[in-house]
């Protein structure tokens, strides 16, 4: 045994070595290509101005520099070497990444990294077999037009017995209100009565912000923050010791989590799951697996509560500031509701009005939601622009810089006019691809009709 032992030990000892020197050398060797690939020398003026944040000395958010450089780009398309990433606001790259190359954009490696930990295997955050079925679940249950009607049910019993409540409440104190937290927690709780058949009661809950609900804002802007550092690997660190904020998104992705397993708990306890009434049910129908559906749950959370609380708060802004376009919803609203009607509208007469239909999309198009989305191209490529795409490049498509552009939109692109909209008084969809705000091709949004319809509905309050 001794005898055996004394030849164990060294024998390990050296594979130990060999082993860790491998680690060792693989991993300097990852990390010097890492940073070969992104030219930290870059000297040009955008990796420079990127590099010292002396963008930040005109311009008050990374969007807006991004939409001034790439109006001023010949083909509107940029490359911040640093990043490795190219941005573009061209209208022929962004079907050619979205629809004709769909294949080679995936979502990509280094993106399911930085939101793997919040997101896990849910939507948003996986390509191949499991975005298959999920999306293919997912449209069973939003595609269709009686979804959309049900959804309309919904928002408008939510808007009936808590929005209009609690904002008369409001409307006669003194009080400040914050708007977006009123709207983040409408569209929560509408959500998650369209998702999981759950009223979580958001509405009700005493003002000002809910534990879970700022756990969720904290989880998602601390993921955001991972995709803008200039390496992963300073936050890959900080996340293997626990440290500063890594620290405080674990801590909020854990009660992200909870919530969304008390959810399947409930659900489970309380319903009858073959019923396959709304989405959750269906999932939970055909998944045994607890982590996977929870990771689904958070992504419809996500999905349906800050890009719709964002799109209201922006859209109530711009109307405060167009009391014109307000008297065209108010005149609109009278002929298809009768004059002052103080009822909510029938889900058809919601359809008839053209001109809301087109405040809405004009109000997305100055403040998209999603502001840029990025995917990462599997192998070499060449834009249509003649952009060359090296293999594992994050590639951007801007709706935010593009909603600005002058050559899509014309000389008034600045200005909130829903007219545009609009030929001979009905509303006339735009190519999806020079108004990327739901993303187009075969991953455009699943929620987009049931959103305008919230949005339509809250404006007619
Ligand atoms: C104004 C509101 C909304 C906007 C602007 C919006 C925009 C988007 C965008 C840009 C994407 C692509 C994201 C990406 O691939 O990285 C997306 C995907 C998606 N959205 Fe929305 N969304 C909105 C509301 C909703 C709502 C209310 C729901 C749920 C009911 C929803 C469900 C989804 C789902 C499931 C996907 C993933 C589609 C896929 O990957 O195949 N969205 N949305």
């Amino acid at each position: 045994m001794a005898f055996e032992s004394c030849l164990t030990s060294p024998l390990q000892s050296i594979l130990g070595f060999v082993f860790f020197a491998f680690t060792a050398l693989f991993f300097i060797f990852s990390v010097f290509g890492f940073i070969l690939r992104l030219k930290p020398w870059c000297s040009c003026e955008v990796c420079q101005s990127f590099l010292t944040s002396s963008w930040t000395l005109r311009f008050d958010n990374l969007c807006d520099w991004y939409s001034h450089l790439l109006a001023n780009s010949p083909t509107g398309t940029i490359h911040v070497h640093v990043l490795n990433n190219v941005i573009t606001s061209n209208t022929e790259n962004v079907e050619h990444m979205l629809k004709t190359k769909f294949h080679n954009y995936p979502k990509g490696k280094p993106f399911s990294t930085i939101l793997g930990d919040l997101l896990g295997r849910g939507i948003f955050n996986v390509d191949g077999d499991l975005w298959k079925f999920q999306r293919k679940m997912a449209s069973l249950e939003l595609g269709s037009f009686s979804v959309r009607s049900y959804a309309f049910q919904i928002v408008t019993t939510e808007i009936q017995s808590k929005l209009i409540p609690l904002l008369s409440d409001q409307a006669n104190s003194n009080d400040l209100l914050d708007l977006q937290d009123v709207f983040r927690r409408f569209s929560f709780d509408t959500i998650c009565r369209f998702s999981f058949g759950l009223d979580l009661g958001c509405l009700n809950l005493p003002l000002p912000i809910s534990e879970f609900e700022s756990a969720f804002d904290l989880a998602s802007r601390l993921s955001a923050e991972r995709a803008i550092t200039a390496s992963p690997i300073v936050w890959k660190i900080k996340r293997f010791f626990n440290l500063g904020k890594e620290k405080q998104l674990k801590q909020a992705i854990k009660s992200v989590n909870d919530l969304a397993n008390e959810v399947i708990k409930y659900k489970r306890n309380h319903q009858d799951i073959s019923s396959h009434d709304d989405l959750l049910s269906r999932f939970m129908a055909n998944i045994d697996d607890d982590e996977f559906l929870r990771d689904i749950v958070v992504s419809f959370l996500i999905a349906g509560r800050d890009t719709v609380a964002s799109s209201l708060t922006s859209f109530f802004w711009l109307l405060s500031k167009n009391p014109g376009v307000i008297q065209s919803i108010i005149k609109e609203s009278d002929q298809i509701m009768g004059p002052a009607s103080k009822k909510c509208p029938s889900f058809d007469q919601l359809r008839q009005m053209h001109y809301l239909q087109a405040a809405v999309h004009e109000s997305l198009r100055l403040f998209p939601p999603v502001q840029f989305d990025s995917k990462f191209s599997d192998a070499d490529d060449v834009l249509p622009d003649g952009t060359i795409v090296s293999g594992g490049t994050r590639v951007t498509y801007h709706p935010y810089a593009m909603g600005r552009s002058k050559s899509i939109w014309g000389h008034d692109f600045g200005e909130f006019k829903p007219g545009r909209w609009l030929e001979d008084g009905v509303f006339k969809q735009a190519n999806p691809f020079k108004y990327p705000v739901f993303q187009a091709g075969p991953r455009v949004c699943l929620g987009k009709e049931i959103a305008l319809v919230e949005m339509k509905t809250v404006a007619l309050l």
